[in-house]
């Protein structure tokens, strides 16, 4: 006999409790409790396995795995950002602000399968099936492998794909999509936790490369418990200006691959395009011989990107004056702030700064150290950077300058996209081994330069 149990769920952290409460006592959010029934399973149906057969214990030299069979969607950017293509039998989940492109996306790579002869199922919860016929028109796709199914129960979706067997499915979102099972309305923590458990287990055991699409919360989280997060294979993120045409795919956990790499795309008119380039896209539209601009080199992943970093220095009419940065770390901004003011002498304390990533990019890097602080006293002085110049370097506490990773990959890209000249700590040139096609500074303190960038 089923059995009906009540609880309360939180909506924000995925804590379960027999009691309702104002707040959470895991997360601390308040009115985040909501009732959910479930219908308790059997217990044969609980207990879920990956394989049919019984579960065997197996020497680790006799498990046969091909680690080099990835399918590849031929979208460089998107199989670059999986770690080399996707991996039989994973399961990922794609977060991004409501219109980004992230069916756009999904719908492309699909396509980009069946183009290979390879079948494919695209699960629409939002939209129908002419809606999705649009899209795909949209953005040319139109293979005879590639199957749509406009569907949001789960039991009718899973009976779908046992019976037309793909090798890749997507479901477009799995807030839509909920199993007749619990209770509780689709989107809720219990049905999404439970949508997303059924689709793993189908997964590994049918080796179905499945990708869920996940709506994101206020703070950009995706929506749902954050355990989803910890079930899955690969989360990636879709982002990007939303009056900008360009978009980022970043991968924020890889089982198969590195979490460096990001993949960068322009929405056309006719789809996504990857872009091969990306340093001189976020350069395009730099400001030339004007004072709080410099350009600095970035390493996302295996590459080097080059990005413009720009600075607003102004008097504060504030008590606490006003500290903003968008796109690097605003405690890193911080410090590097003091150790200008402590060791070139200049005093922010009754400034207002304002510290940007031009193209709504995010860097995490300290090898943007010598950039900030550069921008900044360029912004402060008011006097302009040259700007076939970019500075790269890591600044400490004591205003020293530190080696960074990668200098040669950096050298070449500043060479490919024209620039003369780069500021680079003077431990790095000790160690280079390459002859540099651009003239190279090496500096180790900040009065050093200070000398060589407003001379
Ligand atoms: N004809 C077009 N030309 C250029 N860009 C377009 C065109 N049609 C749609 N777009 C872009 O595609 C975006 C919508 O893409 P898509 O539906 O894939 O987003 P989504 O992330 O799935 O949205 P949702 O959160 O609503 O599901 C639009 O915001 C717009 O930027
Ligand atoms: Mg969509």
């Amino acid at each position: 006999m089923s059995k009906e149990k009540v609880f309360f769920t939180c909506q924000n952290c995925g804590y379960q409790t027999p009691k309702w409460m104002g707040k959470c006592p895991e997360c601390t959010k308040w009115h985040s409790l909501i009732e959910e029934k479930t219908v308790e399973v059997k217990p044969s149906h609980k207990h879920r396995s990956f394989h049919d057969e019984q579960s065997l214990i197996q020497n680790i030299q006799d498990i046969e795995c091909d680690q080099t069979k990835r399918l590849q969607t031929k979208l460089k950017e998107f199989d670059r950002v999986l770690g080399g293509g996707i991996v039989e039998g994973s399961l990922t989940l794609i977060g991004g602000d409501p219109g980004i492109g992230k069916s756009t996306l999904v719908l492309q790579a699909l396509n980009a399968l069946s183009r290979q002869k390879c079948r494919v199922l695209y699960v629409s919860g939002e939209e129908s099936l002419e809606q999705t016929k649009l899209r795909a028109q949209r953005i040319g796709a139109n293979e005879t492998t590639l199957f749509v199914l406009a569907e949001t129960l789960l039991e009718k979706i899973m009976s779908a794909i046992e019976t037309s067997k793909p090798k890749v499915i997507a479901i477009d979102s799995v807030q839509t999509v909920y199993t007749s099972e619990i209770e509780s309305a689709p989107g809720s923590v219990s049905q999404v936790r439970e949508v997303v458990i059924r689709l793993m287990y189908l997964a590994k055991k049918r080796g179905i490369a499945a990708y869920v699409i996940g709506h994101v919360t206020k703070d950009g989280a995706i929506a749902g418990p954050r355990v989803l997060e910890h079930m899955v294979d690969t989360v990636l993120y879709f982002e990007g200006d939303g009056s900008q045409s360009y978009r980022i795919l970043r991968a924020v956990k890889n089982r198969f691959g590195s979490t460096n790499e990001i993949g960068v795309f322009e929405m056309r008119e006719s789809g996504l395009e990857g872009v091969d380039n990306p340093s001189e896209l976020f350069l395009s539209e730099r400001p030339l011989k004007t004072p709080g601009s410099v350009v600095v080199s970035a390493i996302e992943g295996t590459r080097p990107l080059l990005v413009e970093l720009q600075a607003l220095v102004t008097p504060t009419t504030l008590a606490l004056p006003r500290r903003t940065s968008i796109g690097v770390d605003a405690n890193r901004v911080s410090l590097l702030v003091a150790v200008l003011d402590k060791k070139a002498g200049m005093s922010l304390f009754n400034q207002d700064i304002y510290v940007n990533v031009a193209g709504g990019l995010r860097i995490q890097e300290p090898a943007v150290d010598l950039g900030i602080i550069a921008v900044v006293s360029s912004s402060y002085l008011n006097k302009e950077i040259h700007p076939k110049l970019l500075c790269v370097g890591e600044v400490g506490l004591t205003g020293e300058i530190r080696a960074v990773s990668h200098m040669e990959a950096r050298v070449q890209e500043a060479s490919r996209l024209g620039f003369e000249q780069m500021l680079l700590p003077a431990s790095n040139l000790k160690k280079m081994k390459f002859k540099s096609p651009i003239d190279l500074c090496p500096i180790s303190n900040l009065d050093e330069m200070m000398d060589k960038l407003f001379q």
